[in-house]
C-alpha cells in the first residue's frame, strides 16, 4: 500500500496545483468516494475501515470520539492508496460543550462581534475533538414562528442575517483556515427553507423569484463573500424543483452568478429524497439529478456511490464534471491543512469550558435577552429592598432545558441555571423560594398551583421562569399554537398578586404568542434558549448588575393568525392606519361594508403585532434626536452620511442598539415600507450624548428590480435612525443620477 508522501514541495505548492496532481492520480471509484459522506453515530471504526481502505468515503459526519476520529483518520491517510484525509463534519450550531445562546438568541444581541466570538469558541472545541467542518451557520430568513427551525435562525431580517452569518463564518474559519482550531463553515439551506408553508418543517415553498433575490438570497451572498467553505442545499422544493436539484440555485445562482467555488453538500440524504418529492423515479435517477444540478457531496444515502459510475459509463455525466466536483471537496481538505495535520491532539488546543470561554457564552446570554416590557419600572429589583423573592415555574432551574435545540455535544453539567445564579448573587440577604409548579412547561396538572401562589403571596416580588423546553424548537418540531404550552397561562393567573411585581423570564426556541399572559405580567424579559450561562445572564440583569440590551430579531404576533407578520411588508394599496382598527365585538351586524376603511388588517388583531422588530428596552433612558443627513440628494454611486444624536438620560451605564432603516419610495417593482440598512450597538454612561453616524453607499439601497438585474433606482427615500423599527425619527433624501443633474 502507498503511504502519503507530503513533501516540503506538496506544502509549498498552491491549493490548485495540488488538488489538480492529486486528482490525476485518482481512479473513477476514488474520485466517487471523496463524493460520499457516511454516518458514523458513535459505532466506533470497524464498519468504516474497509470503505475508507479503499477510498470509497470522503467524510465522516456525527463521529466526536477524538481517539475515533484520529484512527478514522489513520486509516484514510496510511491505508488508503492516496492517503487522503476525511471531513469529519458535525452540526456545531451554537456552541460545542459550552453552548452559546441559539442562533436566533444571538442575533438579539445585533452583535456581530459577539458572534463571531461564540462561533470561535465553539470551533476551538469542537477541534478538540477532531471535528474539521460545522454545517453552520443557518441563514435561512424566518419569517414564521411556528418553524422549528426558526431558534437556528438569526430571524426575519435579510441585513441583520447576513452581518451575522458572515461573522459566524469568520469565527468557525478563524483567522486562516490552516489553524487547528479552525473549521470548515457551511451556509445552509440553501435556498428560501425558511419560508416552509404553515411553518411546518420540510414542507413546500412558494417564493417568486424577485422576493427570493430580495430577501431570502442576499445572506447566502454574504456567505460567500465571508468565504464560506460550503453550502448545504435544502430540503424544500422551490418552484417545483427541490433545492438539491435546482440548477438555477446551485448553478445559476451560486456558480455561475457569484462564483462560489467551495463545496456543495447535500442536506441528510436529501438525493435519494428527490424521488420521495417525486421528482425523480430512483436513486439512480436522484444522483443524476444532484449531481447535474451542482451537488458536489451527498450527505450519507449513497446514491452517488452505488450510482455515479454507471450514469458516466452511460455517458449521461461527464468525468470532467465529476473532475470539478472532487477538486472543490479536496480544495477544502488541502485549504484546511489536512494534509500536514490530519489527527487531533486535544492538549494543543484550549481547554474545553475554559474561563474565557464561559465569560463568551455569559456576555452572548446577557446581549441577547430581551426586555419586551417593564411597568412601572419594575426591574431591576433591588436586592437592598426586597426581603423575599418567589420564584417559580418548570425553566428556572432546568440545566438542559436552558441549552436549546441542537445541542449533541452540549454538556448541561457546565449549566449555571437562574434559579443558582439567584441564589449565589442575592441569596445571602433575600428570602429566596423555589417552586417548580409543573414538571415541564407542558404539564396539565394544577397540584402545585396553590403552593406556588402561597410562596408568591408570602414575597415582595414573583419571578416566573417559563417558555418551551428544548425539545419543542428545532428541526422537524413545529408547532401550529404558540402560545405557552401546557398550564402556564394559568399558573400566571394563578400567582399574579396584585400589588406585588411579577415578572417572567421566558426562554424559548421561538416568538411565543404572549397575548394572554400580558396583561398580568409587570415585567418580560425574553431569553430565549440562552445556553450554558444563561442563568448567569439573567441574574444580572433582573438585578441591574448590566441593563437589557436585547432587541428583537423577529416579529413577535399577536396571535398565530397574524403569521407571516414581519416589519419590512409592502405597502399594499390600502395600506391600515391606526384610524383603521375595529373591535371585532362591537361590530353591528348591519354595518355597511365599507365602514372600517377597506385596509389590510385583520378584524380581531388589528395590523399591528404584539412587538416589533428592532423592540428591546433598557434601564437606561435612550433619546434620539437631531437626524442629519450629510446632503438632501446623492448620485449614484456616492455615499451618504446620515447622523443622530443619542444620549442616555437614565441614571445607568447602558448598551444601546441603533438602527438605521430606509424606504425606497417608488421603484419599477414596489419595496418594503421599511429596511434594515445599518446598525451599531454603542454604551453610553448616564447622561451622555453621542452622534451615531451611518454610512448609507448606493450601493445599500440597490435591489433586484423589474428588469431582472440588482439595481439601484435614483429618487425619493426616507430614512430613520432609532431603537426599533417604529422609530419615527425620520429623514429625506434623494438619488440622483448623473444626467438628473445635468
Ligand atoms: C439538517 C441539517 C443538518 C443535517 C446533519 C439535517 O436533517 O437539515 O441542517 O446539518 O441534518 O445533521
Amino acid at each position: 500500500m502507498n503511504k502519503p508522501r507530503i513533501d516540503q514541495d506538496i506544502v509549498t505548492r498552491s491549493v490548485d496545483q495540488r488538488v489538480g496532481e492529486l486528482l490525476g492520480r485518482m481512479t473513477l471509484a476514488e474520485k466517487i468516494g471523496q463524493m460520499n459522506q457516511v454516518h458514523s453515530d458513535g459505532a466506533g471504526v470497524d464498519h468504516l475501515r474497509g470503505s475508507i481502505q479503499s477510498g470509497r468515503i470522503g467524510s465522516v459526519i456525527n463521529e466526536v470520539d477524538v481517539e475515533t476520529v484520529n484512527e478514522l483518520q489513520r486509516i484514510a491517510v496510511e491505508e488508503s492508496r492516496l492517503g487522503i484525509p476525511l471531513l469529519i463534519g458535525r452540526d456545531v450550531i451554537h456552541g460545542f460543550k459550552t453552548v452559546m445562546p441559539i442562533p436566533l438568541g444571538q442575533a438579539a444581541t445585533w452583535n456581530p462581534e459577539i458572534v463571531r466570538e461564540a462561533a470561535r469558541a465553539a470551533a476551538c472545541e469542537a477541534a478538540a475533538s477532531g471535528v474539521n467542518w460545522t454545517f453552520a451557520p443557518m441563514i435561512d430568513i424566518s419569517r414564521d414562528p411556528r418553524w422549528g427551525r426558526i431558534a437556528e435562525s438569526f430571524g426575519e431580517d435579510a441585513h441583520l442575517t447576513s452581518a451575522l452569518g458572515a461573522a459566524m463564518i469568520r469565527g468557525f474559519q478563524g483567522d486562516k483556515l490552516t489553524g487547528r482550531d479552525s473549521i470548515a463553515a457551511c451556509a445552509k439551506h440553501f435556498a428560501g427553507y425558511g419560508a416552509c408553508e404553515s411553518g411546518r418543517d420540510y414542507a413546500a415553498t412558494n417564493i417568486p423569484e424577485n422576493e427570493l433575490r430580495n430577501v431570502y438570497l442576499p445572506p447566502f451572498k454574504a456567505a460567500v463573500d465571508a468565504g464560506v467553505c460550503s453550502v448545504m442545499t435544502s430540503f424544500s422544493d422551490l418552484d417545483g424543483v427541490p433545492a438539491t436539484a435546482n440548477e438555477f440555485l446551485l448553478q445559476q445562482v451560486l456558480r455561475d452568478e457569484w462564483d462560489f467555488d467551495g463545496l456543495v453538500v447535500s442536506d441528510w440524504d436529501s438525493v435519494r429524497q428527490l424521488a420521495i418529492h417525486g421528482l425523480t423515479e430512483n436513486d439512480k435517477a436522484s444522483a443524476l439529478a444532484a449531481v447535474t444540478a451542482g451537488v458536489d457531496m451527498e450527505m450519507v444515502g449513497e446514491s452517488y456511490l452505488h450510482h455515479l459510475a454507471e450514469l458516466i459509463n452511460e455517458g449521461r455525466v461527464d468525468e470532467s464534471m465529476i473532475d470539478a466536483m472532487v477538486s472543490r471537496i479536496l480544495r477544502v481538505k488541502v485549504s484546511l491543512g489536512l494534509f500536514e495535520h490530519p489527527y487531533t491532539d486535544p492538549s494543543t488546543l484550549p481547554a474545553i469550558a475554559n474561563a474565557d470561554v464561559m465569560e463568551t457564552a455569559r456576555k452572548a446570554a446577557l446581549q441577547s435577552v430581551v426586555l419586551l416590557k417593564n411597568d412601572q419600572q419594575v426591574l431591576p429589583l433591588s436586592s437592598q429592598q426586597l426581603k423575599s423573592l418567589a420564584i417559580i415555574g418548570p425553566l428556572a432551574d432546568a440545566p438542559y432545558e436552558q441549552l436549546g435545540t441542537w445541542v449533541f455535544d452540549g454538556d448541561e453539567r457546565l449549566s449555571v441555571t437562574p434559579l443558582r445564579a439567584i441564589c449565589d448573587l442575592i441569596g445571602e440577604s433575600v428570602n429566596v423560594r423555589y417552586v417548580r409548579a409543573m414538571k415541564t412547561s407542558r404539564s396539565r396538572a394544577s397540584d402545585e398551583f396553590d403552593e406556588a401562589q402561597q410562596i408568591a403571596l408570602e414575597s415582595d416580588a414573583t419571578i416566573l421562569f417559563l417558555g418551551e423546553e428544548s425539545i419543542l424548537s428545532g428541526e422537524a418540531h413545529c408547532r401550529a399554537d404558540i402560545d405557552l404550552p401546557g398550564d402556564q397561562a394559568d399558573l400566571v393567573r394563578h400567582v399574579a398578586v396584585p400589588g406585588k411585581p411579577v415578572i417572567a423570564v421566558i426562554m424559548a426556541g421561538r416568538p411565543l404568542t404572549l397575548t394572554n399572559v400580558l396583561d398580568h405580567l409587570d415585567a418580560i424579559l425574553y431569553a430565549w434558549h440562552p445556553g450554558t450561562m444563561g442563568g448567569a445572564a439573567i441574574a444580572d440583569l433582573l438585578f441591574g448588575v448590566e441593563s437589557p440590551s436585547g432587541k428583537l430579531p423577529v416579529t413577535f404576533p399577536k396571535m398565530v393568525g397574524q403569521i407571516p407578520i414581519y416589519y419590512n411588508q409592502k405597502n399594499t394599496g390600502k395600506p391600515p392606519s391606526p384610524e383603521t382598527t375595529v373591535n371585532i365585538d362591537s361590530i353591528d351586524a348591519r354595518a355597511p361594508q365599507t365602514s372600517f376603511g377597506m385596509t389590510a388588517f385583520h378584524l380581531d388583531a388589528g395590523y399591528e403585532p404584539l412587538f416589533v422588530f428592532g423592540h428591546g428596552l433598557s434601564y437606561a433612558e435612550f433619546e434620539y434626536r437631531k437626524l442629519q443627513l450629510e446632503s438632501p440628494q446623492i448620485q449614484l454611486g456616492d455615499t451618504l452620511r446620515v447622523s443622530a444624536e443619542l444620549t442616555n438620560r437614565g441614571e445607568v451605564a447602558a448598551d444601546e442598539v441603533v438602527q438605521c432603516y430606509i424606504r425606497d419610495l417608488i421603484g419599477s417593482v414596489t419595496r418594503p415600507v421599511k429596511e434594515l440598512k445599518d446598525f451599531r450597538r454603542v454604551r453610553l454612561v448616564p447622561g451622555e450624548t453621542r452622534e451615531v453616524t451611518f454610512e448609507l453607499p448606493t450601493d445599500k439601497l440597490a435591489f433586484h428590480g423589474r428588469g431582472g438585474g440588482s439595481v439601484v433606482e435614483p429618487g425619493a427615500f426616507h430614512v430613520w435612525v432609532g431603537g426599533t423599527s417604529e422609530t419615527e425619527l425620520r429623514g429625506e433624501f434623494r438619488v440622483i443620477s448623473p444626467t438628473d443633474e445635468a
